[in-house]
């Protein structure tokens, strides 16, 4: 039996005062059903420390965003991940498809990323997906095992049993257009399946979340399908009503 995960990516949002007060939030309504779920905020990095000591003794556990492939060195506003060890970040998004798209990241880059995270014993939380004009030309299982692979190549399918997968369709991110239930399933069996070619028990175990315009209204339908194992929430993980009700869908 997976654990779900709900994981609220809160981008390049918030201040001091909004952010400690969703926090508040969050700690006083998690504490109303949500039970059996693994559930993670993932800050902006200035605020990582006031989210520490915010969440400390709560059930929400603190990922972060982004994180450089090296352990320390002359890169200039990067930030490393034996940094974010050091503020108890457990999770971290790699391969989010603004930064793919963004910051021109490459699927060699987030493997090294990727196995970064594992180094220093965090989880990685391993974005996939195609764009609208992939899915459109019929390529997006193809894409989406090109990413998985360079990942797998590059650490082995071993080191996914520590790893949670997020399929973020990138035409369904940011832009209220969710994949229906059907399609983000037929994605996530597909992945399941690429992993099972390499080793059926972590294809069983292993976490595939699903994101991109998640929210109040379809993340129960989402979340029942058998092979979602809950969500990656950006938008609607800035509402503490909102969110909570999404995290209270998976349990
Ligand atoms: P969204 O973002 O829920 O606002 O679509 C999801 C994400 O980018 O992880």
């Amino acid at each position: 039996m997976r654990r779900s995960l709900v994981a609220g990516n809160w981008k390049m949002h918030g201040s001091r005062e909004s952010i400690a007060d969703l926090l508040q939030a969050l700690i006083r309504e998690s504490g109303l059903g949500v039970d059996g779920v693994d559930l993670v905020v993932c800050p902006p990095l200035p605020y990582l420390q006031m989210c520490q000591q915010l969440l400390s003794g709560s059930v929400w556990q603190l990922g972060a965003q982004n994180v450089h492939s090296q352990p320390c060195g002359a890169y200039t506003g990067e930030v490393a991940a034996p940094m974010l060890a050091e503020f108890s970040v457990r999770y971290v998004l790699v391969g989010h498809s603004e930064r793919r798209q963004l910051a021109r990241e490459t699927d060699a880059l987030v493997a090294e990323k990727f196995s970064a995270v594992l180094r220093h014993a965090m989880r990685p939380i391993l974005c996939l997906g195609e764009t609208l004009e992939q899915r459109e030309s019929g390529r997006a299982e193809e894409v989406v095992a090109a990413q998985l692979n360079t990942v797998l190549e590059h650490s082995g399918v071993s080191a996914m049993a520590d790893a949670v997968i997020a399929y973020e369709p990138v035409w369904a991110i940011g832009t209220g257009c969710t994949a229906s239930a059907g399609q983000a399933q037929e994605m996530h069996r597909f992945i399941r399946e690429l992993m099972a070619r390499r080793s059926a028990k972590v294809a069983s175990q292993i976490r595939i979340i699903y994101g991109g315009s998640v929210n109040a209204g379809n993340a129960r339908e989402l979340f029942a399908q058998s092979d979602i194992d809950g969500g990656l929430v950006g938008g609607a993980s800035l509402k503490a009503d909102e969110f909570i009700t999404i995290c209270k869908s998976v349990s």
